[in-house]
């Protein structure tokens, strides 16, 4: 298939794009791309590719932004229950961390997810995932961590196989068996932290190894933050995870600065994120590091919050900066990245151009896919989209409608 007469193309070719060099779109204006076989086979002009392709079936992309699907790189796409009760009660004065130590929040969803069939937690989830596809999203990270004990997050991680085999959206999956402290063990943080890493940590590895010979491990994940698990607790998960051959990412600096950004850097993380409350150190050790910095708006526009990801500090310091949605029940129920990108524009201070390689290149870098996605550039995955609007600008400044006209994954029309 020949995408043509596209108003502007935004390749994005080339590295993910580190600190003041962020948002080099590579606009090619009139372009085309050729899908082959769920690839992308060429990028260029109309004209020359038309004429070197004269056979191939065509789809007319005039008037129209063509640009690489949103990546979201930060997900907790499955859960079970509901918690409209707590924004009310956020509303009226409760805190986010309040509400989870009088053992609400995080551990409301899990009473509830560990309760939830295979079958339940893949009927919530689907209609999540259609919203995502349609507003642009073609891959997406989603996390366990609604179960914290052995056989419900075992659970949590063969729905989002299932549901990654299902498709179209493609999902990456990441354990986060250290998301909270569960009920059981709830005077013995550091007890949890053991049965983590002498039982859940092997036993998902098995798991993987006994279903998944062939796939790369999923990516193991801590919320490092107060009222969740300590610099201590997370180092030793962390680094239990990683003896054992997991790739790492780390929540930190949500809600206080307890190092987790530099405990990310110095493990090789593949991502940090949140980084609300960074601190300068903290964020020159990250932006040394090959870690990518994941920023999450909709959680403090879901708080109703006003503090963002510094991410002029970030970028000044030559970071790698991605954006994500955070999708989940308690801080921020949306996975719309081009709400992610508004957000990103007004309080992080990013330009459009900006944004859209954080969500897209950089984003892929923050699940270490950069090699396969985010960009569109010959050999990789044929995933992009066709916008209702002439000028890439319009994501961004528009915000609460959807400018995604077209979502094509590996080759096929998946949307519009
Ligand atoms: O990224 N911070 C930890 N996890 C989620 C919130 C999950 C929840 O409240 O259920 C977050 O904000
Ligand atoms: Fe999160």
């Amino acid at each position: 298939m020949l995408i043509h007469s596209a108003s502007q193309l935004l390749t994005i070719a080339g590295a993910p794009q580190r600190g003041r060099d962020l948002g080099r779109l590579s606009i090619v204006p009139d372009g085309a791309v050729l899908i082959r076989d769920g690839k992308i086979a060429a990028v260029g002009n109309t004209h020359e590719l038309r004429q070197t392709h004269p056979l191939e079936e065509t789809l007319d992309a005039r008037g129209h932004v063509v640009m690489p699907g949103f990546v979201d790189p930060h997900t907790h796409l499955l859960w079970a229950g509901d918690r409209a009760a707590e924004f009310e009660m956020r509303l009226e004065g409760k805190t986010y961390l309040e509400i989870l130590a009088a053992g609400g929040g995080i551990l409301s969803t899990v009473y509830h997810t560990r309760q939830a069939s295979l079958q339940t937690l893949l009927d919530e989830a689907r209609p999540r995932l259609r919203e995502m596809l349609a507003h642009g999203t073609t891959t997406a990270e989603a996390k366990t961590g609604y179960g914290l004990q052995t056989d419900a997050e075992l659970r949590m991680l063969q729905a989002l196989l299932l549901l990654d085999a299902e498709g179209p959206l493609e999902i990456v999956p990441t354990f986060l068996g250290a998301h909270a402290i569960p009920p059981e063990y709830k005077d013995d943080p550091d007890g949890y932290t053991s049965f983590i890493c002498s039982q859940m940590l092997p036993s998902v590895h098995q798991w993987w190894d006994a279903h998944l010979p062939n796939r790369s491990l999923p990516f193991v994940d801590v919320f490092c933050e107060t009222g969740a698990f300590s610099l201590e607790q997370s180092r030793r998960i962390l680094e239990t995870a990683k003896s054992m051959g997991f790739p790492l990412k780390v929540h930190a600096d949500e809600f206080a600065n307890l190092g987790g950004a530099s405990l990310a850097a110095e493990l090789g993380a593949i991502s940090a994120d949140h980084l609300v409350k960074t601190s300068p150190a903290d964020i020159t050790a990250l932006a040394r590091s090959k870690t990518v910095a994941v920023a999450l708006p909709c959680t403090p526009f879901g708080l109703a919050e006003r503090e963002y990801t510094p991410a002029q500090a970030f970028l000044d310091a030559g970071s790698l900066l991605s954006l994500a949605t955070d999708l989940n029940p308690g801080t921020a129920w949306g996975g719309n990245m081009q709400f992610a990108i508004a957000l990103a524009c007004r309080y992080m201070r990013l330009t459009p151009a900006q944004a859209i390689v954080a969500a897209t290149l950089n984003a892929a870098a923050a699940i270490n896919r950069a090699d396969v996605i985010g960009s569109l550039e010959p050999g990789k995955q044929a995933d992009l989209l066709i916008l209702n609007v002439p000028d890439y600008r319009h994501l961004g400044y528009r915000f609460g409608s959807n400018l995604v006209q077209t979502v094509i994954k590996r080759g096929e029309i998946v949307i519009g």
